[in-house]
């Protein structure tokens, strides 16, 4: 993926022919590419001017996932862009450094265009990397990793067949594509390098690990740096999050990013899905010895100003993700059977009004399998995670969090959002969301 430094950019929804390694090229969508789009470098603090245009023949749109940006600014549904047409947009962006990403999210459209590559990364850049002691050379100690499983046919064309079994668990492939590409291997300096990983699956859950044990040094969550890089053996990357970690080479030995198979499956047991089995290589890190190492010291302090926020008095909102379950289900069309609190998706129904610059709790509870919560236009705190503290990788900033249960989240909405550009909460599971697992809300 190429990067571009920007305050002004301008993005080309486009079809194209991919080869992901068997014989035949196949049909793929990309933004100013034939698959995925660039990687976008935005800087804080300043406004940037967004165009997205739309040569397909179905509407698009470009969300920006983890900008804090009004909502008419955000991208989501009711911001989608005609065929024929271009949005223009400013994105005013005051929020901490961050790896976030964009994707297209028109309603009941999203797994698709998603699965056929409309997505790509965004860094949200102070500049000041350097003096963090941050890796921060792109592409060489920095590198931005997309993960997307996808099922190849024997000519390695995409097969997509969103039928009531990838409806209900969502879609999984068996070949891994990092960047778009298969059996790819990531070249590395002697020294400490940083990974930029974004789930870009349409639900496959990620459990990650070094295969030889090593750990991962997350330095950052969805919303930006932790205070202190948190040494992790294991990393669970669900649809939607990113974390960035630091690895390191300086002992000069190899190792493989590698992900355990998690079964996420309304019926594992009925349809006899097995969990757990064993896992697979998500991608080999080679050493080339020619590359300077830049950093090798693992730096301390990296964001000492993250603000606990206080929810004493926060308005406490219940949010239930549903599943039907049962025979009726079964046979009804996929549609139907995703909700939240009872109420599937409805673009022309707001489901509540968040008071501007207030802190509210929301306890978020899902039964039958894990659902990826995401909220638009604001990001959270994990409070608890069944009313234990919650995992160490949910420490920080987040906009994105695996329900494994219930977990309570802690936010304050600073960003406006009128009735009619809401902001969208819902499972990133996209065929979930797609079903209707999702919600929408104003801030005023
Ligand atoms: Cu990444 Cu509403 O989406
Ligand atoms: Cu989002
Ligand atoms: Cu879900």
């Amino acid at each position: 993926l190429d990067a571009t430094d920007t305050q002004k950019f301008h993005l080309k929804a486009q079809a194209g022919k991919t080869r992901f390694g068997g014989s035949a090229a196949t049909d793929t969508l990309g933004f100013n590419q034939a698959y995925l789009g660039p990687t976008l470098r935005l800087l804080t603090g300043v406004t940037t001017k967004a165009e997205v245009e739309n040569t397909l023949d179905s509407p698009v749109s470009a969300h920006w996932h983890g900008l804090m940006v009004p909502g008419e600014a955000d991208g989501g549904p009711h911001q989608s862009i005609l065929p024929g047409q271009t949005w223009r947009i400013d994105l005013p962006l005051d929020q901490p450094p961050a790896t976030a990403w964009y994707h297209s999210h028109v309603h009941g459209a999203t797994a698709r265009q998603v699965m056929y590559g409309l997505a790509g990364v965004l860094h949200v850049t102070d500049g000041r990397d350097d003096e963090r002691g941050l890796p921060s050379s792109y592409g060489i100690d920095d590198l931005t990793l997309v993960l997307q499983d996808r099922q190849l046919d024997w000519r390695g064309r995409i097969k997509y067949n969103a039928g009531m079994h990838e409806a209900m668990n969502g879609f999984k492939g068996d070949t891994m594509l990092i960047n778009g590409q298969i059996d790819t291997a990531a070249e590395v300096p002697r020294g400490l390098v940083r990974c930029r990983l974004v789930n870009g699956s349409n639900a496959r859950i990620y459990n990650l690990s070094l295969s030889d044990g090593r750990p991962m040094h997350v330095v950052a969550t969805d919303g930006g740096f932790l205070d202190q890089p948190l040494p992790l053996t294991k990393l669970t990357l669900a649809p939607g999050e990113r974390y960035e970690v630091l690895i390191d080479f300086t002992n000069g030995n190899e190792t493989v990013l590698m992900s355990d198979n998690i079964s996420n499956s309304p019926m594992g047991g009925m349809m006899g899905g097995s969990g757990g089995g064993a896992g697979f290589a998500v991608l080999p890190f080679r050493i080339d010895r020619s590359l300077p190492a830049r950093i090798t010291k693992m730096p301390q302090h990296l964001n000492s100003d993250i603000p606990d926020l206080v929810g004493t008095d926060a308005t406490v909102r219940r949010i239930s993700l549903d599943m039907a379950m049962g025979m009726g289900m079964m046979m009804s069309r996929s549609g139907q059977q995703f909700s939240i609190n009872g109420a599937t998706f409805d673009q022309n129904s707001l489901n509540f009004t968040v008071a501007q610059n207030s802190v509210e709790r929301w306890i978020v509870s899902a039964d039958m399998m894990m659902h990826p919560f995401h909220i638009h236009g604001v990001r959270f705190q994990v409070k608890s995670e069944n009313g234990q503290t919650p995992r160490a990788q949910n420490d920080g900033w987040k906009d994105t969090v695996l329900i494994d249960g219930t977990a309570e989240l802690l936010m304050q909405f600073e960003k406006p959002a009128l009735e009619m550009a809401p902001f969208m909460y819902h499972c990133h599971i996209l065929e979930h969301e797609d079903g209707g697992m999702m919600g929408q809300f104003s801030v005023a």
